[in-house]
């Protein structure tokens, strides 16, 4: 190949000569005349070393062309602090901004083949989404999500967080259930989901060794949910494993978490831990 690129760059070097020479006799023999009528061409001195530029070669197929680099994923695209976003993080230690009169928008039913037992409802965009996912779980796997809970407004949420406080004493309830004001539930974008047959209630780890538990950790992120509590992220949440769990943020997020192998929404936005109330 180089031999081949050096011998070409002696052919336009000699053509070039000849040309020269050709165009010299038909203007009556006079350089000056030559070289007015053509493009200078600069020349090397004569003892100057001849440089050659390293030859090059096309196939004369298009270059291939590097795709762009992906475009860092924005932080910042949508708030972490508006309880309406869907990127809003709630915990411990970020309450719901006057939550006793908060109320989600686009609250809605959810499809109508979703077992529902208890009646909540979603965010419109995150019953969309939980509709796709579970009709991908009665394809993918054969079972049937349900939809244990949902909205819950900040009344229910007292009244939920007062029961397991009878029953398990706060610091036990802490562990499982947020303080009215402090709920992802309240934001309409937290659900607690179950499968047909799981046996499994809304507490321990029974559900998360299932397999719609299963499928449901590795394959919410599709479909833009979270699961938000992880086994080993206490320390982070302030919630012990909740496989039921999940939080829908929208795919973007979930898909950019799951790609990145962050779990929590702590974590991926650089918040503090929130393993207890600031009180
Ligand atoms: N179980 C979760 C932490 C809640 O009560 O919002
Ligand atoms: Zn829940």
């Amino acid at each position: 190949m180089l031999i081949a690129g050096l011998a070409a760059i002696v052919l336009v070097i000699v053509g070039e000569t000849a040309l020269f020479t050709a165009t010299n006799t038909q203007n009556g023999g006079t350089a000056s005349i030559v070289a007015d009528a053509k493009p200078q061409v600069a020349r090397p001195p004569a003892t100057a070393p001849m440089i050659i530029p390293a030859p090059t070669f096309s196939t004369g197929a298009t270059e291939p062309v590097q795709p762009p680099a992906p475009a860092a994923f924005d932080k910042t695209a949508r708030s972490i602090d508006d309880p309406t976003s869907i990127w809003f993080v709630v915990n411990k230690t970020r309450p719901i901004p006057d939550a006793a009169a908060y109320v989600p928008p686009d609250l809605v039913a959810l499809r109508g083949d979703i077992p529902n037992p208890n009646g909540f409802p979603l965010r419109q965009e995150a019953a969309d989404a939980l509709a796709v996912m579970a009709d991908a779980a009665t394809a993918e796997i054969g079972q049937q999500l349900v939809a244990q809970s949902g909205y819950r407004s900040f009344g229910v949420q007292t009244n939920a967080y007062n029961r397991y406080v009878g029953q398990l004493g706060t610091a036990g309830a802490e562990l499982t259930s947020a303080r009215p004001g402090f709920s992802e539930h309240q934001t309409g974008m937290g659900i607690d989901i179950l499968a047909v047959g799981s046996g499994c209630p809304v507490d321990g780890p029974c559900f998360g060794d299932t397999t719609a538990g299963q499928w449901l950790a590795a394959n919410a992120y599709r479909f833009g949910f979270l699961l938000r509590y992880p086994a080993d992220k206490t320390a982070v949440t302030g919630y012990e494993y909740e496989p039921w769990h999940f939080r829908y943020i929208g795919v973007d997020l979930a898909a950019e978490m799951h790609t990145q192998g962050v779990t929590t929404l702590e974590e991926f936005f650089g918040l503090p831990a929130a393993p207890a109330y600031l009180d």
